[in-house]
Formats: structure tokens, sequence, C-alpha cells
């Protein structure tokens, strides 16, 4: 039995916005934004969007490769047996999930759906998730792994070190179980997986506000912040150890060198972490793909976005060795090695 992304899909805000539109209304500049962080625009959501509408819009994506064709997408929802979505911005805050949501727009019925939170790990907690309740059924087959961000709604635009860090958008792929093996000979899709968290760590990026230990009282205005504070320096030091050791680790375990694997897919929190992990590693940049130039950090989104770029512009091909390598807010890491 092997586990295999058979679709995948993206969904960005139309509306771009560059260093220097962020410049206008903020103490900042292209030149800073750049050399510390390789961002050069982000997405942002109207406010009429949520994360549901993002999280559709990429999902129909993946269930029908991006032929647009509305009754095709609704149709291959009806053969999900599982949803899950990974977010940190979700539509509603503990209830509904996010993922149900989305499994009444696609009328998947049949499908289970819940939410996943681990940060901007959460793509990787969210396909372990589902590959783990596709591979324990005789039933199950087919999944769909959401990661869907509006990170817009929760970031402190008058905060410099951390607004312009973040952007919105959606990333999903469709997984199945297969009869293909997973171990030996011929062996395809998803080979191995990597989770862990360090709630150590949990001061380090939080959204205070709003949930049980400190709830919203009466005759307060959404004026007091509800916005994700972060630790820049101790979040650097966690990304690039997490990310040097989930690399070696992924890669060891399976007896492979660097050499082995076609591209390692990060995720897109800022360009200097993974230049300091790959020359930690000795890896050279040509085999991390990087699109945070345009998407900014887009957390849970940031992996099924680049899967899905990669996919679409035929960077991926049959055979090719892939690491994934995420770390965010938890604190959480985590990997995966698959083969397309
Ligand atoms: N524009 C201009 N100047 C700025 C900006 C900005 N946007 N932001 C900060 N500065 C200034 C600071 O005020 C400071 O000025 P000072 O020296 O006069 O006090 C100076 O730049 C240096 O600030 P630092 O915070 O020390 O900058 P640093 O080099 O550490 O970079 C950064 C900050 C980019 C946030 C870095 O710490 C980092 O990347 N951390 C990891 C962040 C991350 O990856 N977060 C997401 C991971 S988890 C997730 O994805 C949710």
């Amino acid at each position: 039995m092997a586990i295999e992304i058979i679709g995948t899909g993206k969904a960005v805000p139309p509306r771009r916005v560059t260093n220097d539109d962020l410049a206008r209304t903020l103490d900042t500049g292209d030149e800073w934004i750049r050399s510390h962080t390789g961002i050069g625009a982000r997405h942002i959501a109207d406010e009429r969007t949520a994360c549901s509408d993002l999280a559709l819009e990429a999902a129909k994506e993946a269930l029908t490769g991006g032929d647009g064709r509305e009754e095709a997408a609704l149709e291959a929802a009806k053969t999900l047996d599982i949803i899950v979505l990974a977010t940190a911005t979700a539509d509603y805050y503990g209830c509904p999930s996010t993922a149900c949501v989305v499994q009444e727009k696609l009328g998947a019925r049949q499908a289970a759906a819940m939410d996943v939170t681990a940060g901007c790990t959460g793509f990787i907690y969210a396909l372990e998730t589902a590959a783990g309740l596709l591979a324990i059924s005789k039933t199950r087959k087919r999944a769909l792994v959401i990661g869907s961000e509006l990170l817009s709604r929760v970031a402190n635009w008058e905060d410099r070190s951390t607004c312009v860090l973040f952007g919105d958008g959606a990333g999903a792929v469709v997984i199945e179980k297969t009869e293909a093996p997973q171990e030996g000979p011929g062996r395809r899709g998803l080979l191995r997986t990597i989770l862990g968290a360090d709630g150590s760590g949990a001061e380090h990026l939080i959204i205070r506000r709003g949930g049980t230990r400190n709830p919203f009282k009466a005759g307060e205005t959404l004026e007091l912040p509800v916005h994700l504070e972060m630790n820049g320096q101790a979040v650097y030091n966690f990304a690039v150890k997490a990310f040097t050791d989930t690399c070696t680790r992924l890669m060891e375990e399976d007896g492979l060198g660097i050499d082995d694997i076609s591209l390692i897919i990060p995720h897109q929190a800022n360009a200097r972490i993974v230049q300091a992990a790959g020359k930690r590693l000795g890896i050279p940049e040509e085999k991390f793909f990087l699109n945070i130039e345009e998407y900014a950090n887009t957390s849970s989104a940031s992996i099924p976005i680049a899967l899905d770029e990669l996919n679409r512009g035929g960077r991926l091909k049959r055979g090719d060795l892939i690491l994934t390598i995420a770390f965010g807010g938890g604190l959480t890491y985590g990997g995966n090695l698959i083969l397309w």
C-alpha cells in the first residue's frame, strides 16, 4: 500500500502588495525587507474573503487538475473520504472547523472533516494525519489535504518587524491509497514523515487574545490586540536547527545522500533561514525551491502552494525524490520524504 499525491491546487488573492506599497504607510523599505527576508510582495485577501474561501478554490483545483470546471470539482469531491485542513486563521474560533465549511461547499457528503493546528508546520501534520487515517482503514481511499491562511487578519499592521513577513493563500493536495509498495523496489508516494514539537517555545509565536486563557470581555472592542506576536530571533534560531535536523534525519533514516534528492521544498518563512540551513548542511542553493519573493510567508499554505507551482510548471517528474521541511508556531517542526 502507498499513499500518493494525485492532484495539487492553489489559490492566492488577486491583490498584490509590494514592499514599496507597504513603505507608503510603514517605516520600512524594499531594501530592508528583501535583504532580511527575501520577500518582494505578498497577496492580501479582501474583507469578504475567509479562510474557507481560499481553501475551497485551492481544493477545486486539486480535485480537477485546474481545468476550472465547477461540476467536475463537485463530482470529484463525492469520492473524498476525508478532508483535513491545516490553519492558524480559521473561519471561526473553535467551532465549526473550517474543514466542515469546505466539506459543505464542495458537497463532499461522505467525507469526514477536521482541522489541524500546528502553525506553519500544519500542512505536514495534516498530510500525515490524512495518510494515517487512510492507512488504518479498509474502506477509506481518498483524502483532501489543505493548508489555508489569512495571516493578514492577525498581523499587526503597525509592527514593521512582523507584518512585512506575512501573506494570504491556500494550497491543497488530493492523496489516494494505491496498490504500489511503500518500501523496496517500485515504491512510491509518501515514504517517510517526521513530526515534532517543542511547547517550551509556545510564547515565541502567539496570538494571546480570544482564547480561553484570555477571552474577550463584554464591552471590549476588537481594536484591542488580537495580533500575532513573534520573537523573531528565537524563532529564527529554532527554525535553522529544526530545518537542519529534520533534513538530516529524513535522508539518514532512508540511507540517502543529497545527490539522491531532486528538490527540497521548505516552508517559505524567510529565505535567510533556508540559506543558513543550506550552508550548515552543505547543500547547494539550487536544491531549494523558493517562491517567498512573490507570496511572503503563508504559513501552512506555503508548502502546498509550492508543490502546486512545481507540479503545474512541469518541474516534478515521476521518480523524483522530494523533501518538504517546515517549522512554526507551537513550536512545531516536521518534514516528508516523497517519491513523486
Ligand atoms: N523595516 C525596516 N527596519 C526594520 C523592519 C522593517 N520591516 N523590521 C525590523 N527593522 C529594524 C529593527 O527595528 C531593528 O532596528 P534597530 O537596530 O534600530 O533596533 C533592525 O531592523 C534589526 O531588527 P532585528 O529584529 O534584529 O532584525 P533581524 O535581522 O533579526 O531580522 C526577522 C528580523 C526578519 C524577523 C528575523 O528575526 C527572522 O526572520 N526571524 C524568523 C521569523 C520567522 O521566520 N517567522 C516565521 C516563522 S513561523 C511562521 O512561519 C509563522
